[in-house]
């Protein structure tokens, strides 16, 4: 079956007019209508659902958001679109081809980064997941209603926010002894809370998702607090001493220039003005140099030693200049948090290839930001009788 022929003839507009298909046809929804008739009853809408729970077959009406649609040619060159919906938990990427009804209006009015209420059946095939459109239009305000909510259509942590950022100012309570180093840190944080509950680690590479900050940071501070135990036991005579509160204090605050640096924009994190022309790694600097002179301003002064080591910290993370930083890690402090930092980042890169690469084979695909295949594991071997 084609994908035009999955299409009913309600969605298809009777006479085959796609401009009955604009957001105003989506009929009000009936589910609550009393009657004792049946005869008089009309048909029963699908269920709301979320994208990511149906299965093969399956009718529902979903909240998705149209994360991509791409002009393609067919061998004998025809022109389609592929278009990708999705919600936090799946993506579904599909062909419209020129001879479908909604060819027409995915040309003319379907908008990437746009949220839509749909009605459609989910399938399964042998080219992947699809849906068979019944009916299609951008969301609005009113369908809160009936659970729309876009901030839950973005691909986010595994993990709740609040839950995270209580951990990490814990973590920063506990390990950071040093009075004024303490205050600096959970300042910085519950000056920027609300935010730091969504921002993303990076745009793309690695923890790009709502809470991707606070899921990364909150991961390389648990690392660094492991580091800075272990090396400070295993070289008690480094002089001066391993200064764990300097550790921690950088693991909470090295990307805290990501604020600066990286905005959401509909479903996307993208680079402001100051993240493409400064970057985080400064950024950072700047904003942890700013705090801390208002904190002496206010009467609790770090002392110089430590914010020169903190400021350091933060402007070497990243170790290279082709990475970002204009001097590499210096002191045992930075050099911890930038491999851990360096760790938490490439490992998430290898769980995000191993879980989405689909290519055949006990090999992934070089196609992810590390640029190397990673190893599956060789499928069980069948049991015999
Ligand atoms: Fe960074
Ligand atoms: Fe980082």
């Amino acid at each position: 079956m084609s994908y035009a022929e999955g299409v009913s003839a309600d969605a298809a507009g009777g006479g085959g007019c796609c401009h009955a298909r604009l957001p105003g046809a989506w009929q009000p929804d009936s589910r609550h209508a009393p009657s004792n008739r049946r005869s008089d009853m009309p048909p029963q809408p699908p269920p709301v659902l979320p994208l990511a729970s149906l299965t093969h077959g399956q009718e529902a009406d979903v909240f998705a958001l149209l994360a991509g649609k791409e002009v393609l040619t067919t061998r004998d060159g025809k022109p389609y679109f592929r278009v990708t919906f999705r919600d936090a938990r799946r993506q579904v990427s599909f062909p419209i081809w020129a001879d479908s009804p909604w060819a027409e209006e995915c040309k003319r009015t379907w908008q990437p980064g746009t949220f839509y209420k749909l009605r459609a059946v989910y399938r399964e095939t042998a080219y992947g997941a699809q849906l068979d459109i019944r009916k299609i239009r951008p969301a609005v305000p009113a369908d809160a209603a009936d659970g729309f909510d876009p901030a839950s259509l973005l691909p986010s942590s595994r993990y709740e926010a609040a839950g995270m950022f209580a951990e990490l100012c814990q973590l920063a309570e506990a390990h950071i002894s040093q009075e004024p180093l303490r205050r600096l840190v959970l300042g910085i944080l519950h000056e920027h809370r609300a935010r730091l509950y969504e921002l993303p680690a990076a745009a793309h590479h690695h923890h790009a998702f709502v809470g991707g900050w606070l899921e990364h940071v909150l991961s390389v501070t648990h690392t660094c607090i492991l580091l800075a135990e272990k090396y400070a036991r295993l070289y008690p005579d480094l002089v001066p001493p391993l200064d764990k509160s300097l550790v921690v204090a950088g693991a909470v605050l090295h990307d805290i220039g990501k604020l600066r640096e990286l905005a959401w924009q509909g479903d996307s994190a993208v680079y402001t003005a100051e993240g493409s022309l400064i970057g985080h790694v400064v950024l950072g600097r700047d904003m942890v140099r700013d705090a801390a002179m208002r904190q002496a301003q206010a009467g609790h002064p770090l002392d110089a030693e430590t914010l020169l080591r903190l400021e350091h910290l933060i402007l070497a993370h990243q170790r290279l200049p082709e990475w970002g930083s204009p001097k590499p890690p210096m002191t045992p402090e930075a050099l911890l948090v930038h491999y851990a930092d360096d760790l938490d980042a490439k490992y998430a890169m290898l769980y995000t290839a191993l879980r989405e690469d689909s290519t055949p084979g006990p090999v992934t695909s070089r196609k992810n930001p590390l640029g190397q295949s990673f190893y599956r594991g060789s499928p069980p071997r069948e049991e015999t009788a």
